[in-house]
């Protein structure tokens, strides 16, 4: 049976802003942040915008590649922003993005971003449920907006879940590559 989709939302109704300050118990024995900690902090930001957007609880399907530009030091500062870019039948993805600095604000830096897929699950079935679409506004918003289903094709085939002749977004982007051709 086709599920119901509520209405669409922007972006700006899920948006979620986390802030932590490093403390010695998330450091390693060089006294920087564990990577783990960061994993763990982008999770429940993604988490919650996810929720917010969905209006329901939602499962960690997914998290793209995540790596580590630069080390977080004890006492310094963390904001992490997860937006909502795109939202799928019963699953969206969530860019989260992780700035660190010092307290009074000074060495302001990108540290890691990343992507998360969360699943909506339907509070009485237990099962994945139809969620909202996504209405990008801004030039960066639509742009995330479009990319999102080539990124979709790509994990999806990672895992095992579509076979890469089923990738036809992928096969069109490729498709477009010549020498000399720039594509977004
Ligand atoms: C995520 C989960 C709910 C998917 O359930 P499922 O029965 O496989 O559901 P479906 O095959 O119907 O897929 C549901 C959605 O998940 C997406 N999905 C499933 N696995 C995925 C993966 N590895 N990456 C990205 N999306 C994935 C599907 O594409 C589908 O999205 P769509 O409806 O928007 O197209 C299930 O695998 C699960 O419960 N996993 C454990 C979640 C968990 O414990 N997370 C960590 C703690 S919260």
């Amino acid at each position: 049976m086709e599920q119901e989709k509520t209405e669409g939302k922007t972006t700006v109704y899920s948006r979620t802003v986390m802030t932590e300050m490093i403390m010695p118990n998330d450091t390693n024995p060089m006294g920087n942040l564990m990577g783990g900690y960061l994993m763990r902090w982008m999770d429940i930001a993604c988490a919650v915008c996810a929720a917010r957007h969905c209006g329901s609880q939602v499962a960690t399907a997914s998290v793209d590649h995540i790596s580590f530009h630069s080390p977080i030091k004890l006492g310094e500062v963390i904001t992490l922003t997860a937006t909502v870019t795109r939202a799928f039948n019963t699953s969206v993805e969530i860019y989260v993005e992780v700035l660190a600095s010092e307290i009074t604000g000074q060495n302001p830096r990108q540290c890691n971003h990343a992507y998360f897929t969360f699943v909506a699950i339907d509070p009485v079935s237990g099962k994945p449920t139809a969620v909202p679409s996504v209405i990008p506004l801004t030039n960066e918003e639509k742009k995330q907006y479009e990319v999102a289903v080539r990124r979709r094709e790509l994990r999806l085939i990672l895992a095992g879940r579509m076979k890469p002749e089923e990738a036809t977004e992928l096969q069109n982007f490729f498709s477009q590559l010549k020498p000399g051709n720039s594509v977004g």
